[in-house]
């Protein structure tokens, strides 16, 4: 079943049939106000955290409610509805609701017995004041397409939290309801938050917020939850709907709302347009932006203005290839997704309720590569910062808080940090994905510049972003287990691998093998010849070590415990293959082509299913070592043998490095949302979006997707389809071509913004090859071979690439 499309003109997903089979939503904001919206107005919204800043309510795990509600009502037949198709609900043949989330904005239209609303939802993305708004605009315009004139009223409404702690207002009942309540202030409902504490010491306990009404005049109010609704009753119906009318209760000591009712009379044909803000402001600020708004087409320019920040910012990497959906993604979409991964890390989806109350280091780390190709100078922000978060002796924070302060940070070491984050210990492999992050930085900007420049540890000294790296080499070097091979210490990316003390990790000694191999680049680049020779020296120790102890037969095995058993050896009852050490191997460089082909091969027979490639097989049952702690997970989930769909990006990536382009796209259409816009209802989730994870074949469910959004697959497809099968892969001193494409694209455009210039690529692939370059034309120069300098770029350049 089909419950919407892409509107690829307009970068819109478009949600016809509201009745979708899970919430399916858009982001909205920026880190200094974010919100969360479904295509029925569900979601809630934070300042700065989901954990800690969280100011409406969303019920997590139940039917997509509470949400950013308005709704309609008809005064002369006393019918009413919503805006968006729930929470009323009505029946389908009557109502008819259509969702368009963009970038940055999401807005729901419906039609219902003559009147057309139209609602859209919206952080600015600058204010008066600078840039990240914080506060939200719910711009309402209703209209009345029928031939008599109508009475309508129009109720919006806001369940506000008792207090910004999500998990205190979830459950710390007996406390936060008493310390909250709400005012009526003409434009808007005041909320306070400890309000006696005004004039007192702890003046920073207070906290405000304010729901108001622009464009319109208030007919009728309430800030009470229970008034609102009525006894027994739910979002769907509530009593004050019904009757047409708020009864002007404020919260005291019970839940708070805003909710504000304004009236008017419609003529054919004619619309009333107003506004509804929220944020947590003072009372004046409440003024100050409700006279703001009373201009209702403010919101039609800052709509525009947030599409021209995003559409710039995607338009740097723009390809036309034979396939519509890979088009769609990665022009779009994937793109999209990873922006906000990147802004979002895991913190706050419809999954994630803000717990996690920081950045990931490893998953930060990873999505910083999603949007390096498109906007590297927001990813360099963000790379200083994840170098501040590593600690002196090389290790990293597992999960930097947001108030993180370099040079002043406790560690895993310190009890306060483990109270405070419940991280208790490093990850192996945390510092290892600064290899890869920053050589694309660097590659993709020539600004290696960057490796002089001084950037303090989490918690004492400075040093150079190279020194820091060294230092990352070191930690793996310190932490050594059983036959010299890294440890696997708390897990390595596998969060369910706990192989002991002295247990070893094989992806994490692939992942070291590579980052050796980007130090020789680096420090070739610096001509710092000692360096290069000591990262030449290791990486064919430890290449040794890998050949000897890392392979078993036809296969890479997964690591090997503290007590010397082998995990992943061909002919195990369980677990007898992974994926990742078999990608990885490829990505490295450390197996050659022919053992690539070779294990890749394997990974095609033994893990391939019709959603993509399993990340282990088979699923943990009877035969887990201690500590496989998969073993949790029902078989064909998650990491116990579900396709983990950010391995997905990685198979991409080694098909593609392999030049076996046929089988890169394969592997990408198993898994591309857009590719299963028809398979919603098996698949559950957003078409738009990535998830973590896909079901397999041992669930009565295959092909079911969970964990929306904030996934480390956006960013890794990202990088398998860019820097893969497109083949754009930059160096310090220019571009290497080398696509790797199905023998069915037979040409393919790419417009690509690179170091200020325009490329304008044309690759013809007139003999359907897969891979390989027969000449490459740079305004009108014949290359030698497949790169281009970036020394001979000029502001536009017409590149042809014939295959
Ligand atoms: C999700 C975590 O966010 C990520 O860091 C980890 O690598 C994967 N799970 C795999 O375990």
């Amino acid at each position: 079943m089909k419950y919407g499309y892409f509107d690829q003109a307009s970068r819109e997903y478009v949600i016809d049939k509201p009745d979708t089979p899970a919430p399916w939503a858009n982001y909205l904001g920026s880190p200094a106000y974010g919100a969360i919206i479904s295509n029925n107005a569900g979601g809630y919204s934070f300042v700065k955290s989901g954990a800690a800043g969280r100011i409406i309510r969303y019920r997590f795990n139940e039917q997509d409610r509470p949400g950013r509600y308005i709704y309609l009502r008809d005064e002369e037949t006393g019918d009413y509805w919503s805006a968006s198709w729930q929470p009323v609900g009505k029946p389908l043949d009557q109502y008819k609701s259509v969702c368009r989330h963009g970038t940055g904005y999401t807005r729901i239209e419906a039609d219902y017995k003559d009147i057309h609303s139209q609602v859209s939802y919206y952080v600015p993305h600058s204010t008066p004041e600078g840039a990240g708004a914080d506060h939200e605009v719910w711009k309402v315009k209703i209209t009345n397409n029928g031939k008599t004139p109508r009475k309508i009223s129009c109720f919006g409404y806001a369940e506000f939290t008792c207090e910004s702690f999500y998990e205190q207002d979830q459950v710390n009942l007996q406390y936060t309801q008493f310390i909250t309540r709400t005012y009526f202030k003409d434009k808007f409902i005041l909320q306070t938050i400890n309000e006696n504490c005004l004039n007192a010491v702890n003046e920073s306990r207070v906290e405000t917020r304010i729901f108001a009404l622009a464009g319109a005049k208030v007919a009728s109010f309430c800030g009470d939850r229970a008034n609102f609704l009525g006894k027994y009753r739910d979002y769907g119906n509530p009593v004050s709907v019904e009757k047409g009318r708020l009864d002007g209760t404020l919260n005291y000591n019970m839940n708070p709302c805003g909710a504000l009712h304004t009236a008017f009379e419609l003529a054919p044909g004619k619309s009333a347009e107003f506004v509804f803000l929220l944020g947590q402001k003072r009372e004046s600020q409440g003024n100050e932006l409700a006279a703001r708004y009373e201009d209702t087409t403010l919101p039609d320019r800052e709509i525009a203005e947030l599409k021209t920040y995003w559409h710039k910012k995607l338009d740097n990497l723009k390809v036309t290839t034979p396939n519509d959906n890979f088009n769609n993604m990665i022009n779009t979409w994937n793109a999209y997704q990873c922006f906000i991964t990147f802004v979002w890390s895991r913190a706050a989806s419809l999954i994630y309720c803000g717990h996690r109350n920081g950045y990931g280091y490893r998953d930060t780390v990873q999505d910083i590569q999603g949007i390096i190709h498109l906007d590297p100078e927001m990813a360099l922000d963000k790379i200083r910062f994840m170098i501040s978060a590593q600690v002196n002796h090389g290790g990293a924070l597992p999960l930097v808080k947001y108030t993180h302060n370099p040079g002043h940070e406790n560690k895993p070491e310190d009890e306060s940090y483990r109270r405070e984050t419940g991280s208790p210990s490093y990850r192996a492999d945390d510092t290892l994905w600064l290899f890869p992050t920053v050589w694309k930085y660097i590659a993709e900007t020539g600004n290696s510049a960057l490796l002089e420049e001084v950037i303090p540890y989490a918690d004492f000294g400075e040093d150079t972003l190279f020194n820091h790296l060294k230092k990352a080499i070191g930690f793996s070097l310190n932490n050594l287990g059983i036959h010299g091979l890294p440890a696997g210490l708390h897990a390595d990316w596998n969060d369910c691998l706990r192989l002991g003390a002295k247990g070893v990790s094989v992806f994490v000694a692939l992942q070291l093998y590579y980052a050796f191999e980007i130090m020789i680049r680096l420090a070739k680049h610096k001509k710092d010849t000692a360096t290069a020779k000591e990262m030449a020296e290791l990486k064919e120790r430890f290449g040794k070590i890998i050949e000897e102890r890392c392979w078993d037969k036809d296969r890479f095995v997964r690591g090997i415990t503290e007590n010397d058993v082998t995990v992943g050896k061909g002919g195990d009852p369980e677990a007898s293959i992974w994926l990742n050490p078999q990608s990885w191997a490829v990505i490295s460089g450390f197996a050659d082509e022919k053992r690539g082909k070779a294990v890749l091969d394997l990974v095609f027979k033994e893990l391939n299913t019709r959603y993509g490639a399993r990340l282990m097989s088979p699923s943990y049952r009877k035969h887990a070592f201690d500590g496989a702690l998969a073993l949790l997970f029902n078989p064909s989930t998650k990491e116990n043998g579900g396709i983990f769909l950010q391995s997905q990006g990685w198979l991409i990536l080694a098909e593609a490095f392999l030049g076996r382009g046929a089988r890169a796209l394969e592997y990408y259409l198993e898994s591309c949302p857009a590719a299963q816009n028809d398979i919603a209802d098996t698949r559950l989730m957003e078409p738009y979006a990535y998830s973590q994870f896909t079901e397999s074949t041992d669930s009565p469910f295959e092909g079911r997707s969970h964990v929306h959004w904030l996934t480390g697959t956006a960013s890794t497809v990202m990088v398998g389809c860019v820097e893969g099968i497109l083949g754009l892969r930059p160096d310090i001193d220019g571009l290497c071509l080398a696509p790797s494409v199905p023998s069915d694209w037979k040409s393919f455009t790419m417009e690509k913004v690179f170091r200020g210039s325009k490329l304008n690529i044309k690759v013809n692939n007139p003999d359907g090859r897969e891979c390989g370059c027969r000449k490459l034309t740079v305004n009108g120069t014949v290359m030698e071979g497949n790169y281009i300098p970036a020394s001979i770029l000029k502001p536009a350049n017409e590149i042809i690439f014939d295959m």
